[in-house]
């Protein structure tokens, strides 16, 4: 589904004509005078803080509670970045990373730049909150630009078509609910100065065969159950889970917490399909190679996706005699620190580890001006992508050389996952969180080669 295209200038018009004498039902800047105080207020009686949802919503609730969206203003690297994006900006970024955390702190204007994150309202804690979704107004989404108009009537919109009556809201069907499009807003990123999209999971699903299979962002993230929707409504066979599971779990205390770590290996073993080929026997000294295939044939967009500058996906092969357990070949361990050995290893760049060549490392690097990488996405003019498309397969081939002597080899292979590296962490001055980092095994094969 694709949203309506820009309406043109004539109607827009009109549009803005008439909803700018519809009072107080939008938020939209051409609002009556008398200005921000009176907005501030306006939008305070109609966003509502998630508990009050939860009384009649309790399933939605606790699941969204354990949700990335209900983390995403409590995440501390969230929190660092932002300062130091405003740091090194001169506040030039402002709004640009709460508008997608947590619009309604935007807003608020609970958020100027240096903003205390313990001072802030609940409902501006609370993220990418209920209302945030149920009160946007869907035909203002921009790709790419967060949220930032809402219905001020109070009428909580989503895909159900007979909503029962109750005393606390209106209800009203919007079939864009159903649809990928409702995501774009936020998983697709466009940059500060608004040149270029630098997070593309919207568009990378877009371009992929899901979109004629009919299979949305909703159908993988928010599965469907046979339940009820509200205490005392009807039971229904297509209400949605609001768990929202990707790779991120939170790194701090937080609702939910194990069986989100939980939940993420899960998707992670469903995500591609690993196959290794090797030759059975080889001759003593001859050459061959142990070939690895990566099947991106479970995930709707690329894999990585969204937030590939902090994103790991690797191959680990380790090639040893099954008999002495001696190692003859390896590629994709990590260095003392845990961080893999490329050029961010403080071990490679200082002499003590060898740098790891073979290296296949999936992940986005962002480059400045120059073209050098740097560490803060928002800064990029340019983005490396090394992801695997949907439906799409990467080949990485190991060319290795048996050893002289007859002898068993075990070819171990392991696709290994992890959100964030060490050395990110390290960077930005996060070095508490290091022990909450996890490594998740997405599969893993077993061959031997009989060398005579
Ligand atoms: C990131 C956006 C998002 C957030 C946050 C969110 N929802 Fe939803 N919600 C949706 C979408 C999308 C649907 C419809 C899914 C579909 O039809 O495929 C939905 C559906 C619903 C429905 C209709 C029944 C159903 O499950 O389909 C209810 C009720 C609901 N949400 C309540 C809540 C409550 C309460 C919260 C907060 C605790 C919440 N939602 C948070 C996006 C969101
Ligand atoms: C007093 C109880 C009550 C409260 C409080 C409440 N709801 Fe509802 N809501 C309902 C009922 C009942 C339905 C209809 C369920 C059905 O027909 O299956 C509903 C339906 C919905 C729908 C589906 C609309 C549609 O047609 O698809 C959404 C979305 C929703 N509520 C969001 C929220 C949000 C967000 C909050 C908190 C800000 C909230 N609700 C608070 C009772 C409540
Ligand atoms: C208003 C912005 C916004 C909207 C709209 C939104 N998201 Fe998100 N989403 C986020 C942010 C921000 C995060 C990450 C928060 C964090 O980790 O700090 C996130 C995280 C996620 C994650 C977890 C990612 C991970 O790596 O674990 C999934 C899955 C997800 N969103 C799916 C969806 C789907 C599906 C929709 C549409 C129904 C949607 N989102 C709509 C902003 C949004
Ligand atoms: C066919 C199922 C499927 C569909 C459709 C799908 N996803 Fe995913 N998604 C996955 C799987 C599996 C993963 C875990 C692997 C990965 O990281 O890509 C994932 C991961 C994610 C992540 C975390 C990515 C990362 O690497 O940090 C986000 C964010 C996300 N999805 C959002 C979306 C959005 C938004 C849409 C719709 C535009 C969508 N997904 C459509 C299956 C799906
Ligand atoms: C257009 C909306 C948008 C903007 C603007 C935005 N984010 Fe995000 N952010 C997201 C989404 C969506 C995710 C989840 C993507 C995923 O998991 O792959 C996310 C995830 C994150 C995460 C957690 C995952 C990770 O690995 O990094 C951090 C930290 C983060 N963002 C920091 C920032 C900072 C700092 C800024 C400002 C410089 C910013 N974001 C601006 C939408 C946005």
């Amino acid at each position: 589904m694709k949203f309506l295209p820009v309406l043109p200038a004539l109607t827009t018009l009109l549009l803005l004509a008439l909803l700018s004498s519809c009072d107080k039902t939008s938020t939209d800047p051409k609002d009556p005078p008398g200005g921000q105080v009176d907005s501030i207020a306006l939008y305070r009686s109609v966003f509502t803080d998630p508990a009050r949802c939860a009384s009649c919503h309790p399933s939605h609730y606790e699941e969204w509670q354990t949700s990335m969206h209900a983390y995403a203003m409590t995440d501390p690297v969230f929190l660092t970045l932002t300062e130091i994006g405003q740091q090194r900006s001169n506040n030039q970024l402002d709004q640009f990373c709460v508008k997608c955390h947590s619009p309604f702190a935007t807003l608020l204007k609970e958020v100027p730049p240096g903003f205390d994150p313990t001072g802030l309202s609940t409902l501006a804690k609370a993220g990418i909150s209920c209302d945030v979704c149920h009160l946007v107004k869907v035909p203002e989404i921009r790709r790419g630009e967060s949220f930032s108009k809402f219905n001020l009537d109070g009428v909580r919109r989503a895909s159900i078509a007979d909503p029962e009556p109750n005393s606390f809201h209106e209800s009203e069907f919007d079939h864009a609910y159903g649809f990928s499009d409702i995501c774009s807003g936020c998983h697709d990123l466009l940059s500060p100065d608004r040149s270029r999209f630098l997070e593309t999971t919207n568009t990378e699903w877009d371009d992929s065969p899901y979109v004629a299979m009919g299979v949305e962002c909703q159908d993988c993230h928010m599965p469907a159950y046979r339940g009820t929707a509200a205490i005392g409504g009807p039971v229904r066979d297509n209400v949605h889970r609001h768990y929202f599971v990707g790779v991120d779990y939170p790194l701090v205390d937080f609702p939910g917490k194990a069986e989100t770590i939980a939940a993420v290996g899960q998707l992670l073993e469903n995500s591609v399909t690993l196959t290794v080929s090797a030759p059975g026997s080889v001759a003593a000294g001859d050459t061959f190679s142990v070939q690895v295939r990566i099947k991106n044939d479970r995930t709707g967009h690329d894999i990585p996706s969204g937030s590939i500058f902090e994103r790991q996906m690797w191959v680990e092969l380790i090639v040893r005699n099954a008999l002495s357990g001696e190692v003859y070949f390896s590629s994709g361990l990590l260095d003392g620190n845990g961080d893999l050995r490329n050029h961010h290893s403080e071990e490679v760049v200082n002499g003590i580890v060898a740098e790891d060549s073979a290296l296949a490392l999936f992940n986005g690097i962002p480059r400045d001006d120059s073209g050098q990488e740097t560490l803060f996405f928002w800064e990029a003019k340019s983005v490396q992508r090394n992801t695997i498309e949907a439906f799409k397969s990467a080949i990485i081939r190991y060319p290795l050389t048996a050893p002289g002597q007859p002898a068993d080899l075990e070819a171990a292979v392991r696709l290994r996952f992890r959100s964030f590296p060490p050395y990110v962490f390290r960077a930005i001055g996060q070095e508490a969180l290091l022990p909450e980092l996890r490594i998740f095994d997405m599969a893993s094969a077993l061959q031997t080669i009989t060398v005579n």
